[in-house]
């Protein structure tokens, strides 16, 4: 009898909104998630990527860990996390031929286009967190041959903090509601992401050296 060892997906950031959307989804069976979040990984920590990744000897990295822009957001912090961190993740997998799945941002443009973006349109990040998303995204596609970024935006659903999440809780308590209305984008359902991200790693595990490896746009 020939039995099949399952595949072994390592999610990073694995407490955030997208990492435990993904670690709660039903992935199939011949998969084995193994959810890392902050504590057990961080990834800006280079001896912590080659011991504990090593250590697991993963099949794929889906990297959902980021360093986001809320108020007073550092900014070395933002770039370690969201682009030098890529650069130990995506030199692990090359080193191990693995694939890398990995998450970007629609700031990584200024806005200024008055149609929806496609995926090789100018970039122009007009924040620190836009532009480390942007280096991230160029370290991943340089340096892991094997690899797949997911550019959305908007990301809500149940867990986290969210503006659809914030409008709803809000709505609840407050008569009248003050919001921006000089801002435009694709909010994105969670789970979509979630849903799309389960279907193209398996699609790409299943056939390592098939086309599909690269950078889409994934929005609702
Ligand atoms: N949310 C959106 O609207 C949105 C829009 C477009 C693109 N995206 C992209 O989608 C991906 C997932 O975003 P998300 O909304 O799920 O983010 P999130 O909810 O903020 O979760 C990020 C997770 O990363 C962890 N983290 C931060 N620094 C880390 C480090 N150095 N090492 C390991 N883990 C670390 C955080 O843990 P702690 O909280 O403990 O620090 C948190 O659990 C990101 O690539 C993001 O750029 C998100």
């Amino acid at each position: 009898m020939i039995v099949k060892q399952k595949k072994k997906i390592i999610i990073t950031g694995a407490k955030g909104q997208l990492g435990a959307s993904l670690c709660r989804f039903r992935w199939p069976e011949s998969y084995f998630i193994y959810p890392l979040d902050h504590s057990q990984l961080d990834i800006t920590d280079m001896d912590a990527i080659e011991k504990v990744l090593s250590a697991l000897k993963p099949d794929c990295i889906v990297n959902t860990a980021v360093y986001g822009m809320g108020e007073g957001a550092d900014t070395e912090k933002s770039f370690q996390t969201n682009s030098l961190a890529l650069l130990s993740l995506a030199s692990f997998c090359k080193k191990n031929q693995i694939p890398l799945i990995h998450f970007s941002t629609d700031y990584v443009f200024d806005g200024q286009q008055k149609s929806p973006y496609r995926e090789q349109d100018s970039k122009n990040p007009l924040n620190v967190y836009g532009s480390s998303k942007y280096a991230g995204e160029l370290i991943v596609q340089h340096i892991a041959p094997l690899h797949i970024i997911l550019r959305t935006s908007w990301l809500y659903g149940s867990l986290g903090k969210n503006f659809m999440r914030w409008i709803w809780e809000s709505s609840h308590m407050e008569k009248e509601l003050t919001i921006i209305n000089d801002q435009i984008g694709c909010p994105t359902n969670v789970l979509d992401v979630a849903e799309t991200t389960i279907k193209m790693v398996c699609q790409q595990l299943e056939k390592p050296l098939a086309e599909g490896w690269g950078l889409y746009h994934l929005c609702g």
